[in-house]
């Protein structure tokens, strides 16, 4: 899609019926994003998320999706200790998730090397730059990345070291717009952002954000194309109205 200049269209689900709806309206990506734990779960960060959390959600969207590409997070602390629990745990969001590729966040030398084994024993590795949320404490909270000349020249050396690791794409998280163009023109895989331009060869959003289905705050770069929060709220209390009022079933048909 690079090549041809098209853009990628990604967006995270995290359940069957989301899956299905999104894959109905023709998403080229869908992200298990382990944002699962902050959007579903309640957690504050998404350090918590753990494999077995990640292989359920995936299950379910692999169930829902049969056209787009499935790509699983890989959570905190199931990449980083050991290539053999890196290359096991990336196996099992594959087999048991039903994953066509994993997601692995950094971009360091030993990132790097786990990328090229994952993609040496056949598992198609997604990278993630920028703002790399499992890293949330060492970045001192969830801030845009890049802002300087040091870090953005880091940054665009860790996208050429992924990209040489044979990742197939990489998502660019919360940088400015003028360095994810940089990187997007730097590299032949395409770069998805996240608060990082217009510019990216693709984009992404967390599900709950684009369609306003969140109770807390949305991310200042999150455009959101629905209000869903709103409208179940609102229908919430009109069955809660009809039940009390008893003004008519709440099965939609008088008795
Ligand atoms: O977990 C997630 O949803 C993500 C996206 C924000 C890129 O990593």
């Amino acid at each position: 899609m690079k090549e041809r200049g098209e853009k990628i269209a990604v967006l995270t689900a995290y359940d069957y019926t989301m899956a299905r709806l999104l894959d109905r309206a023709g998403i080229d990506v869908i992200l298990v994003g382990d944002s699962v734990g902050m959007v579903v779960l309640g957690f504050d960060n998404t350090l918590p998320v753990t494999l077995d959390m990640m292989i359920h959600h995936t299950r379910a969207v692999s169930r829902g999706a049969k056209r787009a590409l499935i790509v699983a997070d890989m959570p905190f602390l199931t990449f980083q200790l050991n290539m053999e629990e890196a290359m096991r745990n990336a196996g099992r969001l594959i087999q048991e998730g039903g994953a066509a590729a994993v997601k692995i966040e950094g971009g360091g030398r030993q990132i790097g090397d786990t990328a090229k084994r994952l993609v040496d024993i056949g598992i198609p590795v997604m990278g993630h730059l920028g703002l790399t949320p499992q890293s949330v404490h060492q970045l001192g909270g969830f801030r845009p990345q890049g802002r300087d000349s040091e870090t953005a020249e880091r940054l665009l050396k860790e996208a050429d070291l992924l990209e040489k690791a044979g990742v197939f794409a990489i998502v660019l998280e919360s940088i400015p717009a003028d360095l994810a163009a940089r990187v997007t023109a730097s590299l032949k895989v395409p770069t998805i952002g996240i608060g990082a331009g217009p510019q990216c060869d693709g984009q992404v959003l967390v599900i709950n954000d684009m369609l306003g289905f969140s109770d807390g705050p949305v991310p200042p770069f999150a455009k959101q194309y629905a209000q869903l929060s709103e409208q179940i709220v609102s229908a919430a209390r009109a069955y809660i109205e009809e039940v009390r009022g008893r003004a008519a079933s709440p099965e939609g048909r008088s008795q």
